[in-house]
């Protein structure tokens, strides 16, 4: 059945691997990509699919309500894949409200917008929210977080997921909208934003700048490839039961030292330097407030009900990743330079 689908976020890390599947996969579907392009969003991350006639790229605010129900109406959406947020913890510390304006109103927004559209018949329409583990907040040394454990977030990155998990929830409970959940773990892989652990790290390795690792070092991840929850999402789009939540994770977890160490000896074997020289610039820096020790995420259910499970190993994944990394160095240059936000004028500005 053609579908035109609205995916929010996705110039982002995650979202323009969730675009690229769907563009690629199914050629019946137009996918509109609605993106604010704040400091995350990177058309460059899209620009292997950008003149594909199933693609469209609008720039618009998820803030803006007139615009997403003109949208609706132009594009006669019939679904909508939710991933743009404000994703980063650090930022969320400084600015809490940024967090609370996108991740909150901008989710309650286009859930107004999609009721208001779809009321008609709602059982022909879907409302796909990503979320992430973090709304269940922090593990001690043993157990993993299943669909039933009790929210408890930690930050105001976490807390804003978890008031927009609610809505989405609310929605189809009050009013009995199609919807459905998935909540994920850390991801990586290629056009992840230097601002988060792995690609920072990687950034400062290459330009042999201080490791930051927050205070001991001994947080635990549940690491995950992108492209993985890429097929994780459009599984659950697809196959997903309405009203339920999916856990999704890599069932593997690394704590922060073990990670950053295998990464220098990665990195200084494909760099052809001395091995211990990147370690070398390991520095333990002031914890993070509110720092979540461990996540770690049973994805059972996923695997029972849909048969997903990840396709790659981390050693696989991670060094992939890394060579993405060295062999893009112009797209990394762009990024910590801030050129990549002139592509947007160039692109479409003056056409
Ligand atoms: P990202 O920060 O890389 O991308 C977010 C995108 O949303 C950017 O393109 C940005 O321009 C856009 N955006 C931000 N505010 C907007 C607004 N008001 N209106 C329209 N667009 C806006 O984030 P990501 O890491 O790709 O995460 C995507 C989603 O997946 C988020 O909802 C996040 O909570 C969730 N998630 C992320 C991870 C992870 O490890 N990165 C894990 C689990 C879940
Ligand atoms: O678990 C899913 C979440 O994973 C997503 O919802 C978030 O959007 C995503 O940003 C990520 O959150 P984390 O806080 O876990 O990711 P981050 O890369 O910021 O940090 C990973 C770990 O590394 C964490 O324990 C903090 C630590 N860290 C991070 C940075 C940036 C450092 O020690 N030094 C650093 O410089």
């Amino acid at each position: 059945m053609a579908k035109q689908i609205l995916i929010t976020g996705g110039a982002g890390f995650i979202g323009s691997h969730v675009v690229r599947l769907f563009v690629n996969n199914y050629p019946g579907y137009t996918i509109v990509n609605l993106d604010a392009l704040t400091y995350a969003g990177n058309l460059e991350n899209l620009a292997d699919i950008a003149s594909r006639p199933n693609y469209r790229f609008v720039k618009a605010n998820i803030l803006d309500a007139d615009r997403l129900d003109q949208l609706f109406t132009e594009y006669g959406i019939t679904d909508v894949i939710h991933l743009a947020a404000e994703s980063h913890v650090d930022r969320s510390i400084v600015s809490p409200l940024d967090f609370v304006y996108t991740n909150i109103v901008g989710t309650v927004n286009l859930l107004n917008t999609a009721r208001k559209h779809w009321a008609a018949d709602y059982a022909k329409h879907r409302f796909y929210h990503i979320s992430t583990d973090e709304v269940y907040g922090s593990l001690g040394e043993k157990g993993l977080f299943t669909e039933t454990t009790a929210y408890a977030p930690n930050s105001p990155y976490s807390a804003s997921k978890a008031a927009s998990d609610h809505f989405v929830r609310a929605y189809h409970e009050t009013y009995h909208m199609h919807t459905v959940v998935s909540n994920c773990s850390n991801n990586y892989g290629p056009y992840h934003f230097p601002e988060k652990l792995i690609p920072l790290f990687i950034h400062n390795i290459l330009q042999r700048k201080p490791l930051p690792v927050y205070g001991d070092g001994l947080y635990t991840r549940d690491w995950l490839y992108v492209k993985d929850h890429a097929r994780a999402i459009d599984l659950i789009f697809h196959q997903g039961n309405v009203g339920e939540t999916y856990n999704i994770g890599g069932f593997n977890e690394w704590k922060n030292i073990d990670l950053v160490k295998l990464l220098c000896k990665l990195m200084d074997q494909k760099l052809g330097r001395k091995q211990g020289e990147s370690e070398a610039m390991i520095t333990y820096i002031k914890d993070r407030p509110g720092h979540d020790r461990r996540y770690a995420i049973d994805a059972t259910k996923l695997n029972r009900e849909l048969g997903w499970k990840p396709s790659v190993t981390f050693e696989e994944g991670l060094d992939e990743t890394i060579d993405w990394y060295l062999n893009n160095n112009e797209w990394l240059e762009h990024v910590t330079s801030g050129a990549y936000q002139h592509y947007y004028e160039s692109m479409y500005e003056n056409r």
